[in-house]
């Protein structure tokens, strides 16, 4: 219940009248790229006067994400989706699906803080699984296998990772599957950035280098592949989200049962957002293609900076919203946060937020408008270089 010094500092800047340049706003809606009418259109349409409750979604919605999914060249039918409000609803139908009080699932370190609610309002546990900052965020399966026990359920995968940027590496893949299999638990994996791909030659087609969803894997291993239109389409106060579940019978058939019950529960999905799903994914790569355009260009002038500044670096994403920037020797990241704030009228992450080291990180986001992100990364260079004496 009580305000965070960072978002203190942001809100005091605020009240002061004080310019801010955020570094750290991740709502696509608030970051000036232009949205297509057509995408209100179906809105008007008088299918969004009828409800016909369908737990698990409309048809036409669940069709268009088996659409979305063939597109990355996964064989995926509208049986095994289920349309949910968001991608945080969907964790939270899965920890009801899997646990029972006191059970636990396994995350990313560094890895997306939501995670640590979702899971205390289920009354589940976290249990943190390293991403390896020395071996391009490699999973420590060393570290993951011993903090699984009896009461561990699932394995929680974010494929391209926030706030690394990674996606999850061919042999990190394998290596779950088995691990999952031995020790029979769930995948669950977080694709919400998977169409946000930096490097223009990456394929979503297929080829072995390629960040494939990992709804074209095949496994005994029950696989929950979670995405929704807050990144898809960049549109998250639609709030529509969805989970894919790939797994062998009868354990498909069963889970699909239980979630509908769940989803039944609640009915929380809206018509008008189901009945407008084909046609916002339809052109979604109007949206994605401003936003990756904004990302290129962010990341260029931060080489460009950190070319100039020798005590700041950053690691290349290869997708995603997010970039870490490095700066050695910084003393706690969330107190230079505030001071950047109160100094220099930046808002920038610390990495603690995330789960990385309490020093020496920081996470900026690279959709913020191109000229407050140049400005914001110029005074946050001479703001370290002034500071530098620790
Ligand atoms: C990795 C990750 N998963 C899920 C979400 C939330 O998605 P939704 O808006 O669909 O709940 C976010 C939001 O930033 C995210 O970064």
């Amino acid at each position: 219940m009580t305000e965070s010094s960072f978002a203190a500092a942001i809100r005091e800047r605020r009240e002061a009248g004080g310019e801010l340049l955020d570094l750290a706003v991740s709502n696509p809606t608030k970051c000036g790229f232009s949205y297509d009418e057509a995408l209100l259109a179906p809105l008007a349409s008088p299918a969004v006067l009828q409800y016909d409750p369908q737990p698990l979604g409309l048809l036409t919605a669940r069709q268009a994400v088996a659409d979305y999914y063939a597109s990355h060249g996964a064989a995926i039918s509208p049986e095994q989706i289920l349309i949910t409000a968001s991608t945080s609803e969907s964790y939270s139908y899965l920890f009801r699906l899997l646990c029972s009080p006191g059970d636990n699932v396994l995350v990313p370190r560094p890895g997306y803080p939501l995670f640590d609610y979702l899971a205390t309002l289920d009354d589940i546990e976290l249990r943190n699984y390293d991403l390896l900052s020395m071996c391009d965020w490699a999973i420590d399966f060393d570290a993951l296998e011993r903090s699984i026990n009896s009461h561990t359920r699932a394995i929680i995968v974010v494929s391209p990772n926030n706030p690394t940027g990674h996606n999850t590496s061919a042999a990190d893949r394998e290596s779950l599957l088995v691990l999952c299999e031995r020790h029979n638990l769930a995948l669950i994996v977080d694709e919400v950035f998977l169409d946000y791909q930096i490097d223009d030659n990456c394929s979503m087609q297929g080829g072995l280098e390629s960040p494939n969803t990992f709804a074209t894997l095949k496994s005994t291993v029950p696989i929950y592949v979670l995405s929704g239109v807050s990144k898809v389409a960049a549109m998250p106060q639609m709030k529509l989200g969805w989970l894919a579940l790939s797994a062998s019978e009868p354990y498909r058939t069963q889970a699909l049962g239980r979630l509908e019950v769940i989803a039944d529960t609640f009915l929380s999905v809206n018509t008008p957002a189901q009945q407008a799903l084909p046609n916002w994914l339809h052109h979604s790569r109007q949206i994605q293609s401003q936003i990756l355009a904004r990302i290129r260009h962010n990341l260029h002038t931060l080489a460009e900076a950190t070319a100039k500044c020798p005590i700041l670096d950053s690691v290349a994403p290869e997708a995603g919203w997010n970039v870490l920037l490095r700066v050695p020797g910084m003393q706690r990241s969330d107190e230079f946060a505030i001071s950047l704030i109160h100094q220099q009228g930046v808002g920038i992450h610390p990495g603690s937020f995330y789960g990385l080291p309490e020093s020496g990180w920081l996470v900026a986001s690279t959709i913020v408008q191109e000229r407050v992100f140049k400005t914001g990364i110029q005074r946050l260079c001479s703001y370290l270089m002034q500071e530098s004496s620790w």
